[in-house]
């Protein structure tokens, strides 16, 4: 009689650290004139970030453009990823198997999207009611049943995520909890090129309180090549980082700003949920003054560096 014998495999991920020299970045945020792709320069129809009017959205009790139910988020706790500083962003990518990273479907997605990474954008790239935020995560999901290149040319092939972050000087336990998971990496992702994996990130600290109150049309890529591919879903109720987190965020990179400017309303339709109580948050930044604050803001950085 033959006993097959059992193997049990065990992977274990060690956080490995380790900086590689890129080749430069080859667009960069002071140029958009200059980025890659003919939707950056030409602009199309539904080209994003844009500046969201609360007055304009339309509630959808028709059904128009949300058709299915509430948001549903799958394996959002334990998510392995490694981080790295692309020389644009700060960026934590899914690793491991695909079939186990996490999933979203329901509210305005016919399809399930699979979480490929999340980065951060400081400022904010959409704004609401002209009011920017200090930073904005995208959480970049592609449709499950394509693959990334197939997907970045179907006008649904992404879904992105955004939620909005807000500064305040003293976080509580649980804020404190949810920002360091990603804060303890920054300090070893200042440089280009520097990455660390193993990362095990519980996401869903990081996803608005209130995740079923969102807007929500039909946009573009922020970053060459603006492929005019994604479902934007941006939550309007923030998560918090303490000062010091976002200083240290201003560090990153040289501390250049890392958002593309603002982009013609043209035909864009938003849309948010009939139930969501949509509350105009705070003014933050308004966006005149952006520029202004950006400039003092870096200065203040590298007077501090
Ligand atoms: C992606 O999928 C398409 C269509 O199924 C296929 O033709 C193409 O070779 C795939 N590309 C990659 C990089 O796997
Ligand atoms: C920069 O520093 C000045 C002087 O300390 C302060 O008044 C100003 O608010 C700072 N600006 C920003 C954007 O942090
Ligand atoms: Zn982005």
């Amino acid at each position: 009689m033959f006993v097959g014998k059992v193997y049990i495999i065990v992977v274990f991920y060690i956080d490995l650290f380790s900086c590689i020299s890129f080749y430069g970045p080859i667009w960069s945020y002071r140029d958009e004139s200059a980025w890659p792709g003919g939707f950056c320069k030409k602009g199309g129809k539904r080209q994003s970030p844009i500046d969201i009017r609360t007055n304009n959205v339309i509630k959808d009790f028709e059904r128009q453009f949300i058709t299915n139910g509430r948001l549903k988020f799958i394996g959002y706790e334990n998510v392995l990823s490694s981080g790295i500083n692309n020389g644009h962003t700060i960026q934590f990518s899914t690793e491991g198997d695909p079939n186990m990273h996490p999933t979203i479907t329901g509210g305005p997605l016919k399809y399930t999207y699979r979480l490929e990474q999340l980065h951060f954008h400081w400022l904010s790239e959409h704004s609401i009611n002209g009011a920017k935020f200090p930073m904005e995560l995208h959480f970049v999901h592609v449709r499950a049943d394509l693959n990334v290149s197939t997907a970045l040319s179907k006008k649904d092939g992404l879904a992105i995520l955004s939620v909005f972050c807000n500064v305040q000087p003293e976080l509580n336990e649980d804020q404190l909890e949810a920002s360091e998971q990603i804060m303890q990496h920054i300090p070893l992702l200042m440089r280009t090129g520097c990455r660390v994996s193993g990362v095990i990130l519980n996401l869903r600290k990081l996803l608005s309180p209130k995740i079923n109150s969102y807007f929500t049309y039909l946009g573009s890529l922020t970053s060459p090549e603006c492929n005019e591919v994604v479902v934007w879903i941006i939550f309007n109720n923030p998560i918090y980082i303490s000062d010091a987190h976002y200083h240290l965020f201003g560090k990153v990179g040289k501390g250049r700003h890392n958002f593309r400017s603002q982009q013609k309303i043209n035909n864009h339709q938003v849309f948010q949920p009939p139930d969501a109580f949509i509350t105009t948050p705070k003014a933050v930044i308004i966006v005149t003054d952006v520029f202004k604050h950006v400039t003092q803001f870096f200065q203040n950085i590298t007077r501090q560096v």
